[in-house]
């Protein structure tokens, strides 16, 4: 079985209208819209669909509040999806659209479904970039963009008040990899079949800080980027729009090693501008992060919790490297080891 990424996110939103205007000048194509929704594609071919959070399409779960009220996961073949949702039987309802889209519930309540995703191949050409004694780009001038144009869907991000039993379903059900695990925050999980590295992150919704209040609530979905400059740009251009601003800028997160660039959004949570993240495959060997050293390497706006540098503690996830070896025994004489 591989679950291949995000193929559609479906937001329950206050205003549809609004959203719909936000999301085109972020930078998502808009494919048709009516009165009472919006359809978004990303060019590697996943799905944003914008409905009114009292729109009947929007699926009964433990999520409180607007934003992503379900993900439908991407499977790459049929008989892998059968096999999922078979497993998923034993012990869920499972709902299916005409189209043979499954939909369930994980063990802490949230809407997902799942549908087959034939995932196009994208394309991006990032401008080289010079350095002193480095000079890879000569007589040529960096481009001129007039705003973001995201492609990808990288992830999304769910505050939750037990993020342990939340990552158990991924891992236990959906066969997600642990990607790293920042302390006493939360658990980044890659689906089996992506190199993103992470495709969810469930954030402790009990830590103490603005906009957690121990409930499931949506907190951020990542867009994909070319680079920093499109992630500036893109938040220069919503701001000439009369969108709010970030409230941390443009910065660098430790883990993953991404750009980011938050944005408040009227569809619930925050939309992120995401590029130039480490990529995963099964040789990873998952870390635990110092939470403030993981959070970023860099960060336009310091807040002043945010002030006294963090100590460089990370260590390997218990259980993935191989076992110290045993000192053994003295081996009788004679008897080569
Ligand atoms: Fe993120």
């Amino acid at each position: 079985m591989a679950i291949i990424g995000i193929e559609t996110l479906l937001y329950g939103v206050n205003d549809v209208t609004e959203c719909t205007r936000y999301f085109s000048d972020f930078g998502l194509p808009l494919l048709e819209q009516s009165v009472d929704h919006a359809h978004f594609r990303l060019d590697e071919g996943s799905n944003v669909l914008i409905r009114s959070i009292n729109d009947p399409a929007i699926p009964k779960s433990s999520l409180v509040g607007t934003g992503v009220c379900e993900v439908i996961w991407g499977v790459d073949r049929q008989d892998s999806l059968d096999r999922l949702i078979k497993n998923l039987g034993r012990d869920r309802e499972i709902r299916f659209d005409a189209d043979g889209t499954a939909h369930c519930l994980t063990d802490d309540g949230l809407a997902i479904g799942f549908r087959l995703y034939r995932k196009d191949p994208v394309h991006s050409s990032p401008d080289p970039v010079n350095s002193p004694g480095n000079v890879n780009r000569i007589n040529t001038q960096r481009k001129w963009k007039v705003k973001a144009r995201p492609k990808t869907v990288a992830h999304v991000v769910f505050q939750t008040p037990d993020p342990e039993k939340s990552w158990n379903f991924y891992r236990d059900r959906l066969e997600f990899r642990l990607s790293d695990i920042q302390k006493g925050f939360g658990i980044f999980g890659r689906a089996n079949g992506a190199n993103d590295h992470h495709n969810i992150y469930f954030l402790n919704a009990n830590l103490p800080f603005p906009g957690l209040d121990g409930n499931h609530r949506f907190d951020h979905v990542n867009y994909g980027v070319e680079d920093m400059d499109e992630a500036m740009i893109g938040a220069n251009y919503m701001e000439r729009q009369g969108w709010p601003k970030s409230a941390w800028g443009l910065g660098r997160h430790r883990i993953a090693s991404s750009i980011f660039m938050y944005l408040p959004c009227p569809a619930g949570g925050q939309a992120e501008y995401g590029a130039d993240s480490d990529c995963l495959d099964d040789s990873w060997v998952p870390r635990v992060w110092n939470p403030m050293f993981g959070f970023f390497s860099f960060i336009h706006n310091m807040h002043p919790f945010m002030l006294d540098a963090a100590p460089w503690e990370w260590e390997y996830a218990p259980g993935y490297t191989p076992a110290a070896k045993q000192p053994h025994a003295a081996l009788p004489d004679g008897e080569a080891e």
